[in-house]
């Protein structure tokens, strides 16, 4: 028996260790100590974002984000159906509708087409996703948004470092999330960012995320002490976190580079294979720079992704399928069941069913990668 090759691997890139000890041997482990401060700073400077506020998660960043647009019940929100729970959940807990919307076929990012026939006077926000880390079509999203008066979030989690025709992704919505979980590019274990690009929302976002007191305007000597000022809750992330996670942050470009060569060697050596199986590969438009995030295949038919998958296994490579469409879900079902519409997501099912993503992470070694592609190479999709 072969070591299996796992969906995912995370790994040191640079310092983390060096900087968790410094922190703890400093004594500063709480939050917005120097590392969290450095990890904020890097991130502004690079994206050239107003503000960015790291936090426990992306979940508890969009979480951040429903308070800040004060979404109240029954407020509708688009998002895209293929998307993670947190999508969703963090406007739903503030009582919001979530209003369904599908996919475009080519990049599975939310079908701009889709958008205008989903707003009605109680829209307040569209999220958009930018799958496996291709940007959405945010000129589009953008005209129609501005025109209804309409925020526009970004759930980030997959697109750090990647651009849309030349500019940062995170950078189009008033507010976007970033995920550092484990899965992900840049990664301290469990964590997150709020990019805020509009300065309204910086001084009360500061607030929400410490617990809704001043507390970073006290750390801040611009008040003498602190005090309950607003709704909030405790996203603020331990500076042991924020240390591991400059040490990765640090050398995103070396990361970023690892994981296209990666992704380039699949594309490359799976092309025929895929022709002659039936195989969609990932697309992604001239117009977007990827994040490299993940390399996905869409398979002829769900029947046939599960072979891939256990004859993949077989072989001791984990490959794994991703979202179920969310407006199709337990949940979902019963709550539009009760009281609004239902959601036709036809492009979102399909793709949800058929989707498999590859072992991919930054360190993968090129004998590991060949395992898989040996692996894959191997499955024939008419047998
Ligand atoms: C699109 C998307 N949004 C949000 C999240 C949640 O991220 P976190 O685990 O950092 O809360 C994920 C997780 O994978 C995701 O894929």
């Amino acid at each position: 028996m072969s070591v299996p090759i796992p969906f995912n691997k995370s790994s040191q890139q640079g310092k983390e260790l060096d900087y968790i000890y410094h922190t703890i041997s400093n004594g500063q482990v709480s939050g917005d100590q120097s590392f969290s401060k450095k990890c904020q700073s890097l991130l502004e400077d690079t994206l050239g974002v107003q503000k960015a506020l790291i936090t426990t998660s992306c979940t508890h960043a969009l979480e951040m984000a429903a308070i800040l647009l004060k979404i109240q019940p029954n407020d509708e929100v688009i998002i895209p159906a293929f998307t993670f729970v947190s999508t969703a959940n963090a406007f739903v807990l503030h009582g919001a509708r979530p209003i369904f919307c599908d996919i475009r076929p080519d990049t599975l990012n939310l079908d701009e087409s889709k958008l205008e026939s989903l707003i009605t006077k109680q829209t307040r926000a569209i999220v958009v996703v930018h799958y496996a880390g291709v940007g959405c079509e945010m000129d589009k999203i953008l005209e129609i948004a501005n025109h209804h008066g309409i925020a526009v979030v970004e759930d980030n989690a997959h697109g750090l470092f990647g651009k849309y025709r030349n500019r940062w992704l995170g950078t189009f919505g008033c507010l976007a999330t970033q995920s550092f979980h484990e899965t992900k590019n840049i990664t301290c274990g469990e964590g997150g960012a709020l990019l805020i690009n509009n300065e309204k929302f910086i001084e009360r976002a500061e607030i929400i995320r410490e617990k809704g007191t001043d507390r970073t305007r006290f750390f801040r000597g611009q008040v003498d002490k602190y005090s309950w000022v607003d709704v909030g809750s405790s996203y603020v992330m331990s500076d042991i976190l924020a240390a591991f996670l400059y040490g990765q942050l640090e050398k995103w470009q070396e990361i970023q580079k690892k994981r296209e060569n990666i992704w380039k060697r699949y594309n490359k050596e799976l092309s025929d294979w895929a022709a002659q199986n039936g195989v969609r590969r990932p697309i992604v438009p001239e117009h977007c720079e990827q994040a490299f995030h993940m390399y996905y295949l869409l398979m002829p038919s769900g029947e046939c992704r599960s072979k891939f998958i256990a004859q993949l296994k077989d072989r001791d490579v984990m490959a794994v399928f991703h979202y179920l469409p969310l407006n199709s879900s337990k949940f979902a079902v019963q709550m539009t069941e009760k009281s609004w519409q239902k959601f036709q997501c036809p492009v979102s099912e399909d793709v949800a069913d058929r989707l498999v993503r590859l072992p991919f992470y930054s360190n993968m070694s090129h004998d590991d990668q060949s395992r898989v592609l040996e692996a894959v190479l191997k499955f024939d999709s008419l047998t």
